[in-house]
């Protein structure tokens, strides 16, 4: 018999943060493994009593760290969206497919040695920068870590909770957090302590003076940079950081920045 494509987990939380996203965790396999940062396809089982005979899937960074019991994830929700609706009203103790091959660019294997590693993500592009801030090496690889998380309205800023507070708790990483670690929040359509486009606030130097840093460009020598968001955003924030001298990089080969786009449901 040919050997099941996907898991069958079981949803342990969910969360609402707003109208447009949720959150939601789902058991882990014992032989489930994967690198911080990787995505992997996450579904639902398809119901048989309307006929329907394929699974339908979608690719999901993962949220939890590498090492985590549970598997995290931070979820658009799109009306008509063929995964999304459905997957929005998921309860704690109902299915999911878990595919069995995690990958993904957004890896610290990916970037070469640095002082600091930015994180810039825009709505859910959040998602890996869970897993990656999570993740001690992101700590003991970078004197500091900054995850940039850019939206259109305040209340989109998911998990502020856990930059600004949660994770300097946290037993493993909370020390290295709280002396490395900067959440740096901006938001572009109301009124907020930030304000601003990412592309924006590296092209007139505000991303390097709010964090304090030295000039009023990356340094080839010493930034690394993870994107992840739209395709819009993803082209001209590399465009930017590719006319600051920084190269993109790959698992096969790393560089001083990588991208991957934020998959919508
Ligand atoms: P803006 O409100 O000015 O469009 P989205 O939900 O469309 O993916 O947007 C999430 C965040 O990313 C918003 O703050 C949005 O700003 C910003 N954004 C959208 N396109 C780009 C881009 N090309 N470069 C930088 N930021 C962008």
């Amino acid at each position: 018999m040919k050997e099941a494509p996907y898991f069958v987990e079981k949803v342990l939380w969910v969360k609402h943060w707003t109208d447009r996203l949720f959150s939601f965790a789902i058991t882990r396999p014992a032989s489930f493994r994967f690198r911080s940062g990787e995505f992997v396809m996450i579904g639902l089982p398809p119901r048989e009593e309307l006929g329907e005979k394929k699974p339908i899937l979608r690719a999901y960074s993962i949220g939890s760290p590498s090492f985590a019991e549970e598997l995290e994830f931070f979820s658009i929700k799109v009306p008509d969206g063929p995964l999304t609706s459905r997957l929005q009203l998921i309860q704690e103790g109902d299915e999911i497919l878990l595919g069995k091959k995690p990958t993904g660019t957004l890896v610290l294997d990916a970037v070469r040695p640095g002082k600091r590693l930015f994180l810039f993500g825009t709505g859910t592009g959040l998602a890996p920068w869970l897993s990656v801030a999570r993740d001690p090496d992101a700590y003991s690889r970078f004197e500091r870590v900054i995850v940039a998380h850019g939206v259109r309205e305040v209340k989109e800023l998911a998990y502020r909770d856990l930059f600004t507070q949660e994770i300097f708790d946290d037993p493993l990483v909370g020390d290295e957090a709280r002396a490395q670690l900067t959440y740096y929040p901006t938001v572009t359509r109301e009124a907020f302590e930030r304000q601003g486009r990412f592309t924006d606030l590296i092209t007139s130097g505000k991303l390097f003076q709010d964090l304090g840093i030295e000039g009023d460009r990356f340094d080839p020598e010493n930034d690394r940079a993870m994107l992840c968001g739209s395709m819009a955003m993803i082209k001209d924030t590399a465009a930017l950081l590719e006319a600051q001298g920084l190269k993109e990089g790959s698992n096969a080969e790393p560089g001083d920045f990588v991208i991957e786009r934020a998959f919508v449901g």
